[in-house]
C-alpha cells in the first residue's frame, strides 16, 4: 500500500514541479515586501511552526460537521462546516508562508498537498451552496461534504510527507545533543575581523566570527533547511543565512528573522594550551 501511494505521488511530478516553481515565484514576490508578516505566519515569534497547529482546527471542525450531518443535526452541522472552511483559509495562509521557502522535492510534495487542499475547499463551498434555503432533502450536500472530507484527509496525508518524509520546517539540530567536552577546533590561527569563517569541530562544521577579542561560534548548518551560514553575511550583530535569509544573533544564536522558527546552536571557543583552538557546545 505504502509503495502504491509513493508511486502515485511520484507520478504527479510532471505537473507539480513547474506549478510549484510558478507558485514559489509569486509567493516570494508577495512576501518579500512584508517579511515580518511572513515571519509571523511561519511562527518565528512562537519558536514553532504555526501551520502545524492551525491545521488541526479545520480537520476537527469538518470532521464534526460530517458526523453531525449523518446524525441529522442540521444547524450544528452547518455551523461546523462554515467554521471549518474559515479555519481552512487560516491554515492556507500560514501554509503559504512555509511553502514560499520550500525547495526541490519538498516543494513538489507541498504543491500536491496545497492543490488537494484547494480542491477540498471548493468541494466544501459547493456543499455550503447546496444547503442554502435549508432544503428538505439534504442528501446531496451531505454526500458532497463526505467527498470533501475524503479529499481533505488525502491532502493532510500528503502534507504529512512534507514534514515527516522531507523534514521541511524540522529543526536541523533536533538530534544534536549538548556536549560539555572541549574538543580540538580546526580553524585558522588568525581569525579575520567580522568575517564568517568556517571551522571543523569533530564531525560538525561551525561558523566563527571574531569581533575584537570576542569570538562567536554557531553551528554552520542553518536550523531552517541546512543552509551554510559561513557563506552568509553579518547584519546588525546577526549572521544571515544565504539560502532564505534567516538571521541568528551572533552572541547566543537567538533567532531574529525567519523563515526559521528555531534558534541556532552556539559554541564556546578558547585557545588550546598547546596552541590552536578548542571548542564545546554551549546551547
Ligand atoms: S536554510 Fe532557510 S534560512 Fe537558512
Amino acid at each position: 500500500m505504502a509503495r502504491l501511494i509513493a508511486r502515485l505521488l511520484a507520478a504527479q511530478d510532471g505537473w507539480a514541479r513547474p506549478f510549484g516553481d510558478f507558485n514559489h515565484r509569486w509567493l516570494n514576490a508577495l512576501f518579500r515586501p512584508m517579511l515580518p508578516i511572513r515571519d509571523f505566519l511561519n511562527g518565528t515569534w512562537l519558536g514553532h511552526p504555526v501551520h502545524s497547529a492551525v491545521t488541526d482546527v479545520p480537520i476537527g471542525a469538518l470532521g464534526v460537521s460530517v458526523i453531525l450531518d449523518l446524525a441529522n443535526q442540521r444547524g450544528a452541522a452547518d455551523i461546523a462546516l462554515v467554521l471549518g472552511i474559515l479555519a481552512m483559509l487560516a491554515a492556507a495562509v500560514t501554509g503559504a508562508a512555509d511553502y514560499s521557502d520550500t525547495d526541490g522535492s519538498p516543494r513538489v510534495r507541498a504543491t500536491v498537498h496545497s492543490t488537494l487542499m484547494v480542491v477540498a475547499l471548493l468541494v466544501f463551498l459547493v456543499s455550503v451552496l447546496l444547503r442554502v434555503g435549508n432544503p428538505v432533502d439534504r442528501a446531496a450536500p451531505v454526500v458532497v461534504s463526505i467527498i470533501g472530507f475524503l479529499i481533505l484527509t488525502a491532502a493532510a496525508y500528503v502534507g504529512g510527507d512534507v514534514v515527516y518524509l522531507f523534514g521541511n520546517m524540522v529543526d536541523r539540530h533536533a538530534w544534536r545533543g549538548a556536549g560539555t567536552k572541549w574538543l580540538p577546533l580546526e580553524a585558522p590561527d588568525d581569525l579575520p575581523e567580522a568575517r564568517p569563517t568556517k571551522a571543523k569541530l569533530g564531525i560538525n562544521s561551525l561558523v566563527l566570527v571574531r569581533r575584537g577579542d570576542t569570538i562567536s561560534a554557531l553551528h554552520d548548518t542553518c536550523a531552517h533547511a541546512g543552509g551554510p551560514l559561513s557563506q552568509g553575511q553579518i547584519v546588525d550583530g546577526c549572521i544571515e543565512c544565504p539560502w532564505h535569509g534567516s538571521r541568528y544573533r551572533l552572541e547566543d544564536g537567538a533567532l531574529r528573522r525567519g523563515p526559521a522558527v528555531y534558534d541556532q546552536p552556539t559554541y564556546e571557543v578558547r585557545r588550546a594550551e598547546g596552541g590552536g583552538w578548542e571548542a564545546r557546545r554551549r546551547s
